[in-house]
């Protein structure tokens, strides 16, 4: 086994929503509510990482892993608008030290698909102010814990909108079509009720979300617009820092006369995200899987195809295709911010991971510049739509005690390290 380098990050990823537990000043937590929610169970405590980050860090440690990737949480963070709850930006300063008093670095993402109500009950992510909202309270947490860290990472999968869209145009698009946990016939079925309950309960429409179709219309200008105010205002406080935006990415493969559509697939995912990110620091690649692209677009993968729980093909060579192509274009450094499969079989994640760091060191051979891999996911976890069903982690967590069960694909993971 080739190892990677001391100073090459090599770690996992979680995000608030889904491993803390009770984030119940979210737009998320109130649908999950909802009598016709299209959840097909509620997040509650999760896996309760609020209050046991500790552990959580020190099993990551442990296995020889040096960086974490998690978000903090803008509900908990400005509970109201202008309010900030002074708290919660203690609970975030404390768990950054307690990476750091661990020699692990951490990697925060400052939006990972949910928002306050008070956003969205203004418009959220159909509301141009909704950029000026989020530099606001992104300029808050540079000036708060900037000093503490090194990466930032804007907008989780910024162009997830604009997936969604494809996947509820597409009648038979379902499960499976895009690199998140989504329930498309129950999105379908429900949409007027849904969205009748959530304005009457909650003032706010499921359609202003992050993770909803409609986000991608107006939604994709107002998500760059906001990445590009936040990250010039955190750099305004904190000129160290590295800022960067993340993407879901797919490995699109050209089957004969597939040449363009596979083009236009890629510039819909990333070549058009070109003009606001060219100046970032860095760029956070996530990807799970390929597409095959022929003349008439998708293609269904081989019937022998090995698939994931997610419904997509396991496929682990995309990670290293996809980092290749983006550094074509993007001329700053590369940190895989996710990567993984959802599998009960943890020999299947081993082997996954085998694989996706060869692809990930033959890269490096050949000059793309990644900076790092950060697994998805550290832990089992609350994968949005479809709950708990979907198992990522390197760590089981038994919901009924919250006793954390590291598989053995977290000390292979860190098994990657030299200096390890
Ligand atoms: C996503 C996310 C994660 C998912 C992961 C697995 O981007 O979709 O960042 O929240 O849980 O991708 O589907």
């Amino acid at each position: 086994m080739t190892k990677f380098p001391s100073d090459f990050m090599l770690g996992a990823s979680t995000a608030a929503h889904q491993v803390e537990g009770n984030n119940a000043n979210s737009d998320f937590w109130a649908l999950e509510h909802l009598d016709n929610t299209t959840f097909k169970e509620k997040s509650l405590d999760a896996v309760d990482h609020y209050n046991r980050y500790e552990e959580d860090i020190v099993l990551m440690k442990n296995a020889g892993l040096n960086a974490y990737r998690f978000s903090v949480e803008w509900a908990r963070i400005e509970p109201k608008q202008g309010d900030f709850d002074e708290n919660a930006i203690d609970h975030y300063r404390r768990k950054i030290a307690f990476c750091r008093a661990n020699g692990v670095e951490p990697v925060i993402t400052m939006h990972h698909f949910t928002s306050p109500v008070w956003v969205i009950q203004q418009g959220g992510w159909g509301n141009p102010q909704t950029a000026d909202f989020f530099a606001t309270y992104c300029e808050k947490i540079a000036k708060e814990l900037g000093g503490d860290l090194k990466y930032i990472c804007t907008i989780n999968e910024a162009n997830m909108g604009l997936q969604l869209i494809k996947l509820m145009k597409d009648m038979q698009g379902k499960e499976g079509d895009v690199q998140v946990g989504i329930n498309a016939d129950q999105m379908r079925a429900r949409m007027v009720a849904y969205g009748k309950e959530a304005m009457e309960k909650h003032g706010i429409n499921p359609q202003n979300t992050f993770l909803s179709p409609a986000s991608g219309i107006v939604g994709n200008a107002i998500v760059v617009q906001a990445h590009v105010k936040a990250r010039d205002a955190m750099k305004a406080v904190c000129p160290h820092l590295k800022v960067g935006i993340t993407l879901s990415l797919h490995d699109f493969q050209a089957q004969p006369s597939g040449e363009n559509e596979a083009e236009v697939e890629w510039i819909e995912e990333f070549t058009q995200y070109l003009p606001y990110i060219y100046q970032d620091d860095f760029i956070g690649v996530q990807n799970y899987s390929r597409k095959i692209i022929g003349p008439q677009g998708r293609i269904k993968p081989p019937a022998d195809a090995p698939l994931t729980q997610m419904g997509y093909e396991n496929y682990p060579a995309a990670i290293g295709n996809v980092s290749r192509k983006v550094a074509e274009l993007f001329k700053g450094d590369i940190i895989i911010t996710e990567n993984g499969m959802a599998t009960d079989d943890d020999a299947e994640r081993i082997e996954f991971i085998t694989k996706a760091l060869e692809g990930v060191r033959a890269c490096i051979a050949d000059g793309v510049p990644i900076k790092g891999y950060i697994h998805w996911s550290l832990l089992d976890n609350f994968e949005w739509m479809l709950g708990y069903s979907r198992t990522f982690g390197l760590i089981a967590v038994d919901r009924t005690t919250q006793v954390r069960h590291p598989k053995g694909s977290l000390a292979y993971l860190g098994s990657y390290r030299a200096d390890k």
